[in-house]
């Protein structure tokens, strides 16, 4: 089997070293040896830790649509539509494509499934959620069985790995960036990653599979962890509280209602655990009941390994016709309706916040009234959310969703 892989970077180094390490299985396993035939980069002249040397390098994609011999494509290189038309023109020519493009997968994934399956091509992704965690052929095939209401979970490496420097080591945020990036886990622009972007995408990709509904990006919600603040975190641990990057989703057959954001989660919860590079994803399904699934969410040969995978069990399944979901209807997006408890920190003395607060029914317990006075409320209804926020005698320095009752 002929294999081309688009991009050479910390994924695309982990594949080549995948496919050496577990050689024999992996033959095995496809039934024939796979070679790296090709291998479309942007700099050919780039020092690179792996062995290359029977593939063509290069950097003209028209040398790769002009070759006859290539089974399966790799991308692992990034970009939009320019990737996009690039795995279009494979698919067309009915070879199976395996991407790890978030990115790009999360607003054209429709699109390109249409084309694969109208050539008996296959479109793998299974790299581009949660890293090495087998979450999506999970959904779709470990757990078809069930109906689908809820999926949350720890979806960014990055950013999981710069609240748990702060949160277990009192690392400020610049420090936990700059070692993420060092480590491998960020995308080459971090932006995506701690702007909640990336998580974004993973979440779109989540529910559209286990709900099989499209899932328009535009207008799923979301925060990033850019303006956390360590004493924040500090309050919060004290009491027993941890922060997370948490995407989540709920569907009840109607309406979507999904988000991403900083949240706190008790000590105890599930996801509190799943700390550094780790990502993890809870799916409730109505037959199977509550389900997590753990592993690393970033990493080179971590990654590789769910896109290894995808490359045995597409060339395992060839022949099967129409092999990619296409859902049919979208989903629509609502806001949620549910009650949450929230920590606030406000800048007013604790005898104004406490008055604002009686004001609008809220109960709460004072956290910390050093700097400014933080509260943690109990569950609130959306409407009295706003009316909370409406005070304009004083800012709300910051806020997060408290998970639990
Ligand atoms: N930058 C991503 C993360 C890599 O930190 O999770 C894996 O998608």
């Amino acid at each position: 089997m002929n294999l081309a892989i688009l991009g050479m970077g910390t994924v695309g180094c982990g594949v080549v070293e995948v496919l050496s390490m577990n050689k024999s299985k992996i033959t095995g396993l496809i039934g024939e040896d796979v070679t790296i035939s090709h291998v479309f980069v942007n700099n050919i002249h780039k020092e690179r830790d792996v062995d290359l040397k029977d593939a063509k390098l290069t950097d003209n994609i028209e040398d790769l649509y002009g070759a006859d011999d290539i089974d399966a494509v790799i991308e692992v290189m990034g970009g939009m539509e320019d990737t996009r038309d690039i795995l279009k023109k494979f698919l067309e020519k009915g070879i199976h494509v395996i991407s790890a493009n978030k990115d790009m997968l999360a607003k054209y994934i429709d699109e390109l499934t249409e084309v694969a399956n109208a050539h008996d091509a296959r479109l793998l992704y299974e790299a581009s959620v949660a890293g090495g965690i087998p979450i999506l052929h999970a959904i779709e095939h470990g757990l078809n069985a069930n109906e689908i209401h809820k999926v949350m979970g720890i979806l960014n490496g990055t950013t999981n790995y710069i609240l748990s420097k702060m949160t277990n080591d009192g690392w400020d945020y610049e420090k936990a960036l700059k070692e993420s990036q060092e480590k491998g886990y960020a995308e080459a622009d971090p932006t995506n990653d701690v702007g909640g972007f990336d998580a974004q995408r993973k979440i779109v990709l989540l529910s559209r599979l286990a709900y099989d509904r499209k899932v328009d990006i535009e207008e799923v919600p979301v925060t990033g962890i850019s303006n956390v603040e360590l004493k924040d975190i500090e309050t919060a641990k004290k009491e027993g509280l941890i922060l997370k990057l948490v995407g989540k989703s709920e569907f009840d057959g109607q309406g979507l209602s999904v988000e991403v954001a900083p949240v706190f989660l008790p000590a105890d919860h599930q996801l509190s655990s799943v700390a550094y590079e780790k990502n993890a994803v809870y799916v409730n399904g109505n037959a199977v009941g509550e389900t997590m699934f753990y592993g690393p969410g970033a990493g080179g040969p971590e990654t590789a390994s769910a896109i290894v995978s995808d490359l045995i069990n597409c060339w395992r399944n060839a022949g099967r016709k129409q092999f990619n979901l296409t859902p049919q209807q979208t989903a629509s997006v609502k806001p949620s309706q549910s009650s949450n408890k929230y920590f606030i920190r406000f800048n007013a003395a604790e005898a104004d916040v406490k008055a604002h607060l009686a004001g609008l029914n809220v109960e709460y317990s004072v956290v910390d009234a050093d700097s400014g006075t933080t509260v943690v409320t109990s569950p609130i209804d959306p409407e009295q959310l706003e009316k909370l926020k409406q005070n304009r005698e004083y800012r709300i320095e910051s806020i997060y969703q408290v998970e639990g009752d």
